[in-house]
């Protein structure tokens, strides 16, 4: 017999907690990557039932077979379905509304789609760019809270054409902080057992509750504001989530999805941007060569003009930033699929059907077989002339993959042009403090801890 057992942690306290003990809960995801860097690249773990990790991209190949392997929402996104309900992200692949919002919204998302969102998009960054504008050159921005107003914004209004008007409050929206503490009880609530979180945890789960319900109410005064004013030449999601007919089923969403799915959006839409454009702006201020050469392409292509939609294409070097930041840095940590069947992986590691096994992004994004010894270097030249579109399928996957991947992709990739585009023509940017280090802290994202940046108004600008 040529199978060989997975790696295991030893188990502390006869094994009654499992591999708990492991796992911190203010940041699991960096005790999963120190077990890896420890048990190697492949490991099981028993945290509320078997799991496997892997996190090399031959591994990873091996998941991609959407006959052989399915997404069954993982354990905290489960807990979120009490918010989320069967919601895009929430939902398991066989649901039908998962499919009839998939099929409805696909368009929406598509590049005529997301160009027709640009104005609104330019909007928001041209505040975010005013905001800075009025500060003094050692003002110390923190880019986590910063970018999350702008990306919490454009979600509102590309998508529901709702004004949160973070900009013009010194304090975060109350949706977002409900969905915060939505997100960090319900990735609790996982590695506790079931009683522990019935007999002990029970105040912060009556918490979640009234979270759960204030953002419900959110939605539905979203919902609520549309059907008494509505707008029939509106392009935006609201309108093709409320009134869309699916052409398979010939149906209409049920008004709860309806629901489910604004809340899914104000969530999955924002987060993970702003932590995405404040990964880039640390790598970029740690690297002023890289930095400079962006200036220089911003300025070649925006000259002292307003940006247009035109010009994106145009910014490959800005692309490859971003691609390479989100390589080093993806602030989704897991993809996680299970096996429709018993398998072997790697030709000799027995998995067990519907066991998860989740690749860790960092490890793959930083396994040297593909990206090559400097594999934790930040160069973005790695992403160009035609690099990028011929590494091996699954090798850059911030986004996942298949069906389930993100259906968000290229609403970000514009939103990240169009902001850090204005930014650099306007400002020369620095870190606040120079000896700075990346720092992460995560709740389900991950994202740099107080990363400050300095800007000033670049000499003829303005
Ligand atoms: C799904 C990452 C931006 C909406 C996902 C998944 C990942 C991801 C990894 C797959 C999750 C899984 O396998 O369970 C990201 C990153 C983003 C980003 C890194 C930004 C840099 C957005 C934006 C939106 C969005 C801007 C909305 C406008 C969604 C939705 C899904 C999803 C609805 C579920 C797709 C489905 O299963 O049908 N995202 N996302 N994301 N994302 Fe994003």
């Amino acid at each position: 017999n040529l199978l060989e057992p997975i790696p295991q942690p030893p188990l502390k306290y006869f094994g009654l907690l499992g591999h708990a003990p492991e796992i911190d809960l203010t940041f699991p995801a960096r005790s999963l990557w120190r077990l890896m860097d420890l048990y190697g690249p492949i490991y099981e773990a028993n945290l509320q039932g078997r799991k496997v990790f892997v996190g090399t991209h031959a591994l990873l190949s091996e998941m991609l077979d959407e006959d052989q392997w399915v997404k069954i929402p993982a354990a905290p996104q489960q807990e979120l379905r009490a918010a989320a309900g069967d919601g895009l992200v929430t939902a398991f692949s066989h649901e039908k509304n998962w499919w009839k919002a998939h099929r409805l919204l696909t368009p929406s998302f598509g590049p005529l789609g997301i160009r027709r969102m640009f104005d609104d998009m330019l909007e928001l960054s041209s505040q975010l760019v005013l905001k800075w504008d009025r500060y003094d050159p050692e003002n110390e921005i923190d880019c986590v809270e910063d970018f999350t107003q702008l990306t919490f914004d454009t979600i509102g209004l590309c998508a529901f054409n709702f004004r949160f008007n973070e900009f013009y409050t010194d304090e975060v929206h109350p949706f977002a902080k409900q969905l915060g503490e939505v997100l960090i009880e319900s990735g609790k609530r996982t590695h506790r057992p079931g009683l522990v979180n019935r007999l002990v945890f029970f105040r912060d789960e009556q918490r979640r509750q009234e979270n759960i319900a204030q953002i419900h109410n959110l939605c539905d005064k979203i919902i609520r504001d549309r059907l008494e004013n509505p707008k029939p030449d509106a392009t935006d999601l609201l309108n093709v989530l409320l009134h869309g007919v699916d052409k398979d089923t010939r149906e209409k969403l049920p008004i709860e999805n309806v629901r489910y799915q604004i809340g899914t959006f104000l969530s999955a839409g924002y987060e993970t941007t702003a932590s995405t454009l404040s990964f880039i702006y640390y790598h970029l201020c740690d690297n002023p060569d890289k930095l400079t050469r962006l200036q220089r392409e911003v300025d070649e292509v925006l000259g002292d003009k307003v940006i247009t939609v035109d010009m994106l294409p145009k910014l490959v070097y800005l692309d490859a930033c971003i691609k390479e930041a989100m390589r080093l840095n993806p602030p989704v940590n897991l993809f996680t699929r299970n096996p429709i069947e018993d398998r072997i992986l790697g030709g000799k590691y027995s998995i067990k059907k519907e066991i998860p096994v989740s690749c860790l992004l960092r490890h793959l994004h930083r396994d040297t077989k593909i990206w090559g010894e400097d594999a934790e270097v930040f160069r973005p030249e790695r992403m160009l002339n035609g690099a990028f579109e011929a590494l091996p399928k699954g090798a850059w996957q911030p986004f996942g993959d298949g069906l389930r991947a993100c259906i968000g992709r290229t609403f970000s990739f514009q939103e990240m042009h169009i902001s850090i585009a204005q930014v650099l023509q306007r400002f020369d940017i620095r870190k606040a403090d120079s000896s700075y280090k990346l720092v992460m802290r995560s709740n389900m994202t991950t994202k740099p801890a107080n990363f400050k940046i300095k800007v000033s108004r670049r000499p003829g600008r303005g």
